[in-house]
């Protein structure tokens, strides 16, 4: 059996000193891992993890602190929390319960009682033992001159229509799904639907934060976007995050088109592919999205007003100069019988269709379970049709991996209730 492992994550010296003399009396006795910055915690678990127990050093004890701890003890619940303070935090119970403590050490404390407290933990750890580390891959982290992690910018891809109700935000979460149960990377969706962005309830998440709350952040918190982006995400049980629309719609007034380029410039560095979701409209905030997106998937449904409009949509693309040579046009929810034939269409787009995917229940069916429907019905003529175009997007290696589509296997009512989704694996 392995020691058990401590990770110190505090910015000064005295409790790091502290605690890696007290463990040397611990048997069997832990091996201690030190982090002084909260923003390279995850590159630390990452690298170095599992943990059995992290000690939180003071400068975590108020809300912002705890906001990160909560988002770590996310990634990995089975690591017991102990949070030292030296005034009482300024937080509830509760929001130290939801950041993982499970001991709280009132400083200056003597060894003793750091001794009993680190006991008390790995014991609780060892209860809950998970052998794994968290999904960050090391091979995406590159170091810069400052020595700070610097991830490769994760490559975007968006989905736009000129008519609403076409399925962009169902586009938008069956691939997020796909590329994550892929290719294993780290996937974010952005909901750039300012005002109506359905992403979220899609996925039936309950976002704590926005993309409001992201630009917005308290005037004088320090650290740039790029460090925070994460706290603002909020993650569905497949693994992908999401980071949600607005919650009152007059906050989009006041995000401007350079906010959303930083918001995916902010996430590209955290994720490996960035999946934006936009509303059916050509506005200055739907182009930042198109900027530096590899591929946008345009989509359209069987009717003339969609079909009339997926053509004024392109043209105006045209005119504005974006580039079309990444475009990819869907079209979605075909039916026969509705008096236009897919031929016909086929015939006024002379670049073709990448797909053609039937009206099916099993989509609504999946947007009540908040499942993708790539997860909750693969073998369903629609997502067997959508396998073609969001595997073309995998690197080359991965493609021989997607065989049979297998369903995602939901954890159960008590899994849910008594276990945190567990890191998923690289
Ligand atoms: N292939 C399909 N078969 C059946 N229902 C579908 C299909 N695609 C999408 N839908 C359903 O159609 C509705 C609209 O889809 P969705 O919300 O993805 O469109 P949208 O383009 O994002 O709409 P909006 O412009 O309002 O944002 C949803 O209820 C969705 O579940
Ligand atoms: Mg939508």
């Amino acid at each position: 059996m392995r020691n058990p492992r401590i990770l110190i994550l505090d910015p000064s010296d005295e409790l790091r000193d502290q605690v890696s003399d007290v463990i040397h009396d611990l048997r069997p006795r832990p091996e201690a891992v030190t982090c002084d910055r909260v923003d390279l915690v995850c590159d630390v678990l990452a690298d170095d993890g599992p943990f059995d127990v992290m000690v939180a050093g003071p400068g975590l004890g108020d809300q912002a602190g705890l906001a990160r701890l909560r988002l770590i003890h996310d990634e990995v619940p089975a690591m017991a929390t102990v949070l030292a303070f030296d005034h009482r935090p300024d937080a509830h119970l509760r929001d130290m319960v939801q950041a993982g403590a499970i001991d709280l050490l009132q400083l200056p404390v003597h060894d003793k009682e750091v001794a009993e407290s680190l006991e008390r933990a790995l014991e609780l750890a060892r209860k809950f033992q998970v052998p794994a580390p968290v999904s960050v891959p090391a091979s995406a982290v590159t170091t810069s001159s400052m020595g700070a992690p610097l991830r490769t910018p994760g490559r975007v891809f968006t989905v736009a229509s000129a008519t609403g109700g076409c399925g962009k935000t169902f586009m938008a979460t069956n691939l997020a799904y796909f590329l994550a149960r892929h290719s294993g990377k780290r996937v974010c969706v952005v909901d750039l639907d300012l005002q109506f962005g359905e992403v979220s309830t899609a996925l039936r998440l309950k976002p704590r934060f926005t993309i409001y709350d992201a630009l917005h952040r308290d005037e004088g918190e320090e650290g740039d976007l790029a460090e925070h982006i994460e706290e603002y995400l909020v993650a569905h049980e497949t693994g992908i995050k999401v980071l949600a629309a607005p919650k009152d719609p007059t906050e989009a007034d006041r995000i401007s088109s350079p906010d959303v380029a930083r918001i995916i410039q902010a996430v590209r560095q955290h994720y490996d592919y960035v999946v934006v979701d936009t509303p059916s409209a050509l506005t200055e905030i739907v182009l930042a999205a198109f900027e530096g997106a590899e591929r946008l998937f345009v989509m359209a449904t069987l009717d003339l007003p969609s079909v009339r409009n997926l053509g004024v949509f392109l043209t105006t693309l045209e005119k504005l100069r974006v580039p079309t040579d990444n475009v990819r046009l869907i079209l979605n929810k075909a039916e026969s019988d509705v008096g236009i034939e897919i031929s016909q269409v086929e015939k006024l787009f002379p670049q073709g269709f990448e797909a053609v995917l039937p009206y099916a229940k099993e989509v609504s069916r999946s947007i009540n379970l908040g499942m993708p429907v790539l997860a909750s019905s693969p073998n369903a003529e629609v997502s067997r049709n959508m396998v073609p175009v969001v595997s073309a997007l995998l690197p080359e290696g991965h493609l021989a991996r997607v065989v049979t589509p297998t369903p995602h296997r939901s954890p159960g009512f008590l899994t849910r209730l008594f276990h945190r989704p567990q890191p998923r694996t690289s």
